[in-house]
């Protein structure tokens, strides 16, 4: 019988999907200048007031839609690059040229502000109402561990096909042949869904990753094979977090991020806590999970279209049990 794979049904012009919070940029990468982040199909211009808080809103001036984010930064605020209309904090409005002494400024000329907050030294926006805080990570607040951040890449690819593919191990022998995954055993225990703490939801498991030479910094073993005791969990709507510890006592933690700017492209980084003794670069430590994150990127950008999320559209095997939790539950959580 033909299976039938309804390829067209979107999910980010789901309501509620606005009122979470999703990483835009890094917080670097707002300084002098303004920039400009898609999410959820809409633009925005985000800018640092001279005070050091944020301001997002949506990119289009009110006056003529000009692209505010093509704007600069006059004591703060940011002037349009069209007429020059200027907005302070709160996006108000506090000047347009051309009017005349005395005139009041409208109203509407304000601009509709988004809610933004810096965290895990990451922009992070929310179109709406945040429904609930941002996670807390304990190892942020722990001095035996350090985070490193890396650049937010854009990723040709539905956003729900990531967090698909952050939950499953069973790619690791085939998309990770290259880095960690290789010799590693195919066949996966049965997998128990626990809540692996307050925020995220997921399994764990052990396996013994291949150690190659590039990965001895991250691993910080020097055999040619380590064992990695790991969990995987989600936190709705997208957010995953893998967890690696080693006989060592080294623990490695990653935060996969997956924010998606419209059906099929998303914004990916990824952040690293980890209780190394600080001596290894940063740049060193990270170099081999971005190599292990650009093969993921490469078979994701294969996948054409929106993964369909109703749970008798896809085959689904022992091994897939915490996707298939997550799409149950994000199911759930857009179509109420
Ligand atoms: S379009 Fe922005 S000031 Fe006219
Ligand atoms: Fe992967």
């Amino acid at each position: 019988m033909e299976r039938k794979l309804n390829y067209t049904d979107g999910f980010v012009d789901k309501p509620v999907l606005r009122n979470y919070w999703y990483a835009v940029a890094l917080c670097d990468e707002v300084e002098l200048n303004p920039i400009s982040v898609k999410l959820l199909n809409e633009d925005f211009v985000i800018w640092r007031e001279s005070n050091g808080g944020l301001i997002a809103a949506p990119e289009r001036c009110p006056h003529r839609q000009a692209p505010l984010s093509h704007g600069h930064l006059e004591n703060g605020c940011l002037v349009c690059p069209y007429h020059g209309w200027t907005f302070s904090e709160f996006g108000k409005c506090v000047n347009i040229p051309s009017a005349a002494d005395g005139v009041p400024i409208p109203s509407r000329a304000h601009l509709d502000t988004a809610e933004v907050i810096e965290k895990y030294g990451l922009i992070w926006l929310c179109p709406g109402k945040p429904l609930k805080p941002l996670f807390e990570l304990e190892e942020e607040l722990d001095p035996s561990f350090r985070r490193i951040n890396t650049e937010v890449q854009k990723w040709e690819v539905a956003a729900t096909r990531m967090v698909d593919n952050f939950l499953d191990i069973t790619h690791f022998p085939y998309v990770h042949a290259g880095t960690f995954g290789a010799g590693q055993e195919t066949k996966v225990p049965n997998i128990t869904l626990e809540y692996l703490d307050g925020d995220f939801f997921g399994y764990r498991y052990d396996i013994l990753a291949a150690n190659p030479e590039e990965a001895k910094s991250t691993s910080g073993s020097n055999e040619e094979s380590v064992e990695r005791s790991m969990s995987s969990g989600f936190n709705l709507p997208l957010t995953v977090r893998s967890t690696i510890a080693y006989k060592s006592g080294l623990e490695h933690i990653i935060l996969l991020l997956s924010t998606p700017i419209d059906e099929t492209s998303s914004y990916f980084t990824f952040v690293i806590w980890r209780n190394d003794d600080f001596t290894v670069p940063a740049d060193e430590v990270i170099s081999f999970d971005r190599a292990i994150g650009e093969e993921d990127r490469v078979m994701l950008e294969k996948l054409s279209g929106v993964m369909p999320l109703d749970r008798t559209a896809l085959v689904n095997v022992q091994s897939d049990k915490a996707t298939v939790e997550w799409r149950r539950q994000l199911s759930e959580l857009i179509n109420g």
